[in-house]
């Protein structure tokens, strides 16, 4: 049994000895005192580069670490109000896994990974890090996750880059507009901020149970999307409208803003958030951004590599796409991970796992039944497949395939035993993660 609540699990005791050698104190901090909440606070801004937050903002972050296990550095001799040197949140939160509507397995997200620039470089970071694999391991979650400022980062703490997105740029007059097919009913309607925020809610918390790789947002980052958050004037240019069908629900909702083009009578179109439960909803809302007067280009981050775009619009070639990296994951129990997802041809393989940190570390054999259920367990047969923690961590939603694992040296196989590993692990739909955390 897994802990679902993260802020029941105290401070890995490894890494708090480890980091106590140098004179720094690794704990969990207590956001109920104000004081410590707001030094956390202070030092997560100060660490992503953002300006000092306000009051009212430090109260918005406070709400939302409350509801997290918040992790701080301090020097030995900081005063009760200094900012930690470094900091952390986790969260147990279910994450989307191919099979039916609602199938998901817990993960450990990571977030607020800030180093400060006078204490870098002298592994607090990787303190930080595998504090929280253990701890996560320790309370019985499988897979931990995050999203990442840099790419050259997390592969060395056994992460893989496992759910790749996409960033549109499209010219919206070379795309000549896009035409919606007859019988389209979605109809659009401005939302006023507050209704806006809702609207990103509940949708979401709908299309991410099928949308794989996905994890629910929290009341912040909906505030955020919907420019709700005080004293940011750059917020109160965010615009939205949402899709709704013949019997007026609210089927998608894009949140936006517009950027203006000086010297052009136009503007760009910035899409903060894009979700839409149904294919007539997405349809709806790419037209209403596309085809929207005034525009020069239209730009959108982490769309799923298969969205439907460049098949909407008249010239292909309007649409440049940037496939990147999104979300990484890091598995740390292989037969949880593996048994938890349906896989689309059976197989049966051995695979060794190498883990540097010893979590996942072992040879796994893998049976995936004509039905597509999994059971995996450990095994001291001769493997089939040789591949480290991370490239494991890459696959197991599909979001890259065996062959290319293979073709990159990551994965040691046969060409046979990659291609049938891709038809096992790969999916219909590609897995998308529709938010940074
Ligand atoms: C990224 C950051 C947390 C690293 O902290 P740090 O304490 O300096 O890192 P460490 O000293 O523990 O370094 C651990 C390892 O990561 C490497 N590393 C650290 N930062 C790196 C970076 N930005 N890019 C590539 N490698 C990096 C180190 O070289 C070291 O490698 P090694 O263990 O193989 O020798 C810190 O630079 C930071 O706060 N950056 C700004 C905020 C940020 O981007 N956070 C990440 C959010 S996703």
């Amino acid at each position: 049994m897994h802990t679902s609540d993260a802020r029941t699990v105290p401070a890995d005791p490894r890494s708090q000895e480890r980091l106590s050698l140098s004179g720094l104190d690794y704990r969990v901090v207590d956001m109920t005192d104000p004081d410590a909440a707001r030094a956390f606070a202070r030092a997560d801004a100060r660490g992503f580069l953002d300006s000092e937050p306000r009051d009212e903002n430090i109260a918005l972050m406070r709400e939302m670490m409350l509801e997290r296990r918040n992790i701080g550095v301090f020097t030995a001799d900081a005063d009760a109000d200094a900012l930690p040197v470094a900091t952390v949140s986790s969260w147990v939160t279910p994450m989307t896994v191919p099979g039916p509507a609602g199938a998901h397995l817990p993960l450990w997200a990571i977030s607020a990974v800030t180093v400060a620039a006078t204490h870098r470089r002298r592994g607090i970071a990787r303190n930080l890090l595998e504090g929280e694999l253990r701890a996560a391991a320790d309370a019985g979650v499988p897979i931990a996750g995050l999203t990442a400022t840099e790419a050259t980062i997390y592969g060395r703490y056994g992460f893989g880059a496992a759910i790749p997105v996409a960033r549109l740029q499209i010219d919206a007059r070379r795309a000549r507009g896009i035409a919606l097919p007859d019988g389209d009913a979605a109809t659009l309607e401005y939302l006023e901020p507050d209704a806006l925020m809702a609207a990103l809610e509940e949708v979401h918390e709908r299309t991410r149970r099928t949308r794989v790789g996905d994890i629910p947002g929290w009341p912040l980052r909906w505030r955020r999307m919907a420019g709700l958050v005080p004293g940011d004037e750059k917020a109160r240019a965010v615009r939205g409208v949402r899709a709704v069908d013949a019997g007026g629900g609210t089927r998608g909702v894009l949140a936006y803003t517009l950027d203006e083009v000086r010297d052009e009578f136009g503007a760009d179109l910035l899409v903060r958030h894009l979700d839409a439960e149904t294919p007539e909803a997405l349809r709806a809302l790419w037209a209403f951004a596309v085809n929207h007067d005034l525009i020069r280009t239209v730009h959108a981050d982490l769309r799923p590599v298969d969205d439907p775009l460049p098949w909407l619009v008249a010239d292909q070639r309007a649409v440049q796409t940037v496939v990147h990296d999104h979300g990484w994951l890091r598995i740390l129990d292989v037969p949880a991970v593996l048994q938890s997802r349906e896989y689309r041809a059976p197989l049966d393989v051995v695979l060794r796992v190498t883990d540097p940190l010893g979590l996942a570390d072992g040879s796994w054999r893998l049976r995936i039944a004509a039905d597509g259920t999994a059971t995996a367990a450990a095994t001291t047969e001769d493997p089939d497949v040789e591949l480290g923690v991370d490239a494991l961590s890459s696959l197991c939603l599909g979001g890259v395939s065996a062959t290319t694992l293979r073709a990159a040296g990551r994965l040691a196989a046969t060409a046979r035993t990659a291609e049938q590993i891709e038809n096992a692990f790969s999916l219909p739909t590609a897995p998308a993660l529709s938010i940074w955390y």
